[in-house]
């Protein structure tokens, strides 16, 4: 029997953030399922030891240099991906920091860095795939990585918990639009999900505290993500449009 994942043979599918964590894990996965990738961030040297291992692995993909931050820098790089590897079909809209400070002491330059990132990053990378996807008319499908705190506030996360309720009001907005262009845009809200940049924070008394408030008692692992994000990125969800998914052993319910 056919599976999502068999679906994505012959398809190219674009990666942001690819360079760590939940990017860099994705990126692998949906190789392994038949994709092409295009593995963007801006540390090329961790991009192309990616493009290394998923090549050793029978899988293919191009490292492309990308700043999320700058517009010119993603048209450059949805260009290069393009004229690299003929189209787009999907987006995997996932670059995104956080800053850890209260409300109160958030510089203007802090407010820039975030907003920058994981939300005119994510809005202007989606529009030029929606671009590159419209002009070939084959439809398309845009994953953004919105997250728990996009549903729900925890203190010190201000800038990140709005970034995020915006990119999830985002896809709605997006999915609304592009659905004439046959074009699915949807977000996936995941709980914490321990990775190799965020592993120290578990480790202190507090990141310990949280956990134990955790419904499950424990952190997610990136591989809990699979299962969702072959299913959007396949055409098995072609009536699931503008939906903001939560994906975190009902973490935003503690
Ligand atoms: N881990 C979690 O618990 C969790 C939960 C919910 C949602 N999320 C979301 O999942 C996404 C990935 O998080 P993660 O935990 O995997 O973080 P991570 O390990 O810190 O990786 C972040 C990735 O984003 C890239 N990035 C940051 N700024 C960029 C920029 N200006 N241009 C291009 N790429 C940029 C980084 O690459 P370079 O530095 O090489 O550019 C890196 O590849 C984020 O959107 C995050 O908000 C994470």
């Amino acid at each position: 029997m056919a599976t999502a994942a068999d679906e994505l043979d012959g398809q190219v599918v674009m990666v942001t953030g690819a360079s760590a964590g939940l990017g860099e894990h994705l990126a692998g996965v949906l190789a392994s399922a038949g994709a092409t990738i295009a593995i963007t961030a801006r540390r090329r040297d961790r991009l192309e030891g990616l493009a290394g291992t998923i090549e050793a692995a029978g899988g293919r993909a191009l490292p492309v240099t990308m700043d999320v931050a700058d517009p010119a820098s993603i048209a450059a790089g949805v260009a290069e991906t393009v004229a690299a590897l003929g189209k787009i079909d999907v987006l995997v809209n996932n670059a995104g920091i956080a800053i850890t400070k209260r409300a109160i002491d958030c510089t203007v330059e802090d407010y820039d860095q975030v907003m920058d990132t994981n939300l005119k990053g994510a809005f202007f990378c989606a529009q030029a795939v929606a671009r590159s996807m419209i002009a070939r008319g084959g439809g398309g499908r845009i994953i953004n990585m919105g997250s728990l705190l996009g549903l729900k506030v925890l203190p010190q996360l201000s800038l990140y918990a709005v970034s995020k309720a915006a990119l999830h009001h985002m896809t709605e907005a997006m999915a609304l639009e592009w659905i004439r262009h046959d074009i699915k845009v949807n977000a996936i809200a995941p709980g914490y999900i321990e990775t190799e940049m965020n592993r120290p924070n578990w480790e202190t008394d507090g990141g310990k505290a949280l956990i134990q408030r955790f419904p499950a008692r424990r952190l997610g692992v990136p591989s809990a993500l699979d299962g969702l994000v072959l299913l959007l990125a396949s055409g098995r969800s072609d009536f699931i449009t503008g939906s903001v998914i939560p994906i975190d052993e009902a973490q935003r319910l503690m």
